[in-house]
């Protein structure tokens, strides 16, 4: 069987964004695969966190990744930093990336032009330790959104570079985007993805937002002034991502909504849309309860923790055997 892996981080509340870009996927793909789902902590902290919002986050993280379905009868979720082995494989990566190809990531660019000062320095290396997670598991896809492409492209290339440099030991990885909704745009400036680390709370829905929340931030996402319901991503950036949630979430051609809508006013439109996207995050919110109230989340956890160490722990070994550390081992 082939192995699929895919991370989240715990940076803030996952939003509708990480649910229809990667976690959606998730669900569905996980039973044609071996799977491992991550609760990236480490690369929470290259930004500043505070620790207790940090430590609740991944917990929620956790709830969250059950609540959408993935079964652990059969797919494995862990929190990366149990696992040391990332932590490992993510310097013998850093050891082999180029500073110039790390500076050239656009996520790298866009959060260091962000901070003024005390840029960590982890900012720039987050790249290769995300290629350790990837490469740690003999990963054959992985599923994620449109703006994880380039860290992929990086972690291909960088498995090829140690396969060619030590031994052919790791597993060339392949992106998986959605066919829909691989770049959910802000509600507030739709020409910026959405991120779950936005200041601006009105440009994202939250996985965890009360139905009423969720209806006055769609209701106030920005549009335009043409008033027709009309997919035009370059002229129409807002109503066509609200068309590409509804699309997703009612799994139906951006088309048809179109026709459906022909004549309508973006009030009722985006009445419209707020009703699916609560429609759709009801019942996940109640499972979401349900496993943040149960003791089975820390056994879940402690399971996969020790499924995930046993796996990774041998691909770093034949790592570290390749790169010649420490004595020779089996
Ligand atoms: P993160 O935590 O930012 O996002 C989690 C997943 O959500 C996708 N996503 C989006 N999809 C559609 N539209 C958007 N606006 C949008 N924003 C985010 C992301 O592409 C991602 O799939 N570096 C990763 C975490 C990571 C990882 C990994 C992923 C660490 N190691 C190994 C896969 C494999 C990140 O920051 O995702």
């Amino acid at each position: 069987m082939k192995t699929l892996f895919s991370g989240i981080q715990p940076s803030g509340v996952p939003t509708i964004a990480n649910y229809i870009g990667a976690i959606k996927q998730f669900q569905t793909m996980q039973y044609d695969y071996e799977s491992y789902f991550c609760i990236v902590d480490q690369h929470a902290i290259t930004v500043p966190q505070d620790r207790l919002k940090l430590r609740e986050r991944t917990r929620q993280l956790a709830a969250i990744y059950l609540a959408s379905g993935i079964d652990t009868t059969h797919s494995t979720l862990f929190i990366q930093s149990e696992v040391p082995a990332h932590a490992q494989a993510g310097w013998l990566m850093q050891c082999i990336s180029y500073i110039g190809e790390l500076e050239r990531m656009t996520q790298f660019k866009d959060k260091s032009s962000k901070q003024q000062d005390g840029i960590s320095a982890a900012l720039l290396t987050y790249p290769p330790l995300m290629a350790a997670d990837i490469l740690l598991y003999g990963t054959d896809i992985v599923p994620v959104g449109d703006d994880q492409k380039q860290h992929l492209e990086l972690t291909r290339n960088l498995a090829e570079r140690f396969n060619s440099k030590y031994n052919d030991i790791l597993t060339i990885p392949e992106v998986k985007l959605p066919e829909y909704g691989a770049r959910i745009k802000s509600l507030q400036e739709p020409t910026k993805k959405m991120s779950k680390s936005d200041s601006n709370q009105k440009s994202f829905v939250s996985l965890l937002d009360p139905p009423k929340q969720i209806e006055k931030k769609i209701k106030s996402a920005v549009t335009d002034s043409e008033g027709i319901i009309r997919y035009d991503k370059e002229n129409k950036p807002g109503v066509s991502n609200l068309l590409d949630i509804v699309s997703v979430l009612k799994d139906a051609t951006v088309e048809s909504i179109e026709k459906d809508f022909e004549g309508v006013q973006y009030g009722e439109f985006k009445s419209f849309v707020a009703e699916v996207v609560v429609d759709e995050l009801t019942p996940f919110q109640e499972r979401y309860e349900h496993y943040m109230n149960s003791e089975e989340l820390d056994h879940i956890l402690d399971k996969g923790r020790d499924q995930a160490n046993m796996k990774a722990q041998k691909m770093l070994t034949k790592m570290e055997n390749a790169m010649g550390l420490g004595r020779k081992r089996k």
